[in-house]
């Protein structure tokens, strides 16, 4: 059984000392960070570019970065994601023109390839990309902000995928984003998620330790 991995959001995080904060919540148990870019446009908020991520790398950090994009279009932010630092990229499918490119240019970048889902977006998507897929991204909020309660219904559509996903004999990482906290993690943890989102579950908290040793103790 592979090690279930907690992925702080840095949405949630105190942008006047964001490497600091990324310091410690790693130093806390994290295992990789969760770096949400939105332009605005694809979703209705507007946050931080690749730029961030090069100066969070400058800083020290060596852990995965997961760049979950929000954007329209993704193809030149996949480019400059992967160069600023990026371990792992996402994008949504509506969001780019030809899917199939856009993850061939995740993987030519030397990046691990995501496509993620919106709650009301059909696992048929997956349809002839999942194979070349790492990971696949459930939302299990509607896109754009932090804060909102989880979608119960990403519970079943964890379950599907994951059958979707042994029967092909894949072993794609399933990452649960949106409203994840020590009440919603073991749902989709039993359905077959391994990757979990957490922005204010974790960083809304003073100790953040205690924050992330909540999330592990429901995945038993
Ligand atoms: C929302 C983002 C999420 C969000 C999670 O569009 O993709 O990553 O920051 O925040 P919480 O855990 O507070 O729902
Ligand atoms: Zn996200």
């Amino acid at each position: 059984m592979r090690k279930p991995l907690i992925a702080p959001s840095i949405l949630s995080a105190d942008f006047a000392r964001l490497g600091q904060e990324v310091e410690d919540v790693l130093k806390a148990g994290a295992d990789i960070i969760h770096f949400d870019v939105m332009d605005n446009h694809y979703v209705p908020n507007l946050t931080f570019g690749p730029t961030i991520c090069t100066a969070l790398r400058n800083y020290g950090i060596t852990a995965d970065i997961d760049v979950h994009l929000m954007v329209s279009p993704v193809d030149s932010m996949i480019e400059a994601f992967a160069k600023a630092g990026a371990s792992m990229i996402s994008f949504h499918p509506e969001a780019s023109q030809h899917v199939d490119r856009s993850i061939e240019l995740i993987k030519q970048s030397g990046c691990k390839a995501g496509l993620v889902l919106n709650p009301a977006t059909s696992l048929s998507v997956l349809d002839y990309v999942l194979e070349k897929l790492d990971y696949v991204l459930l939302m299990s909020v509607n896109p754009g902000f932090g804060g909102q309660a989880f979608i119960p219904q990403t519970i079943e559509k964890t379950a599907h995928l994951k059958a979707i996903i042994d029967e092909l004999g894949l072993d794609t990482r399933i990452e649960i984003d949106g409203g994840i906290n020590k009440d919603t993690i073991a749902d989709v943890y039993n359905a077959g998620a391994d990757m979990f989102v957490a922005g204010s579950a974790i960083f809304n908290q003073s100790d953040y330790k205690k924050a992330i040793q909540d999330l592990t103790n429901q995945l038993k």
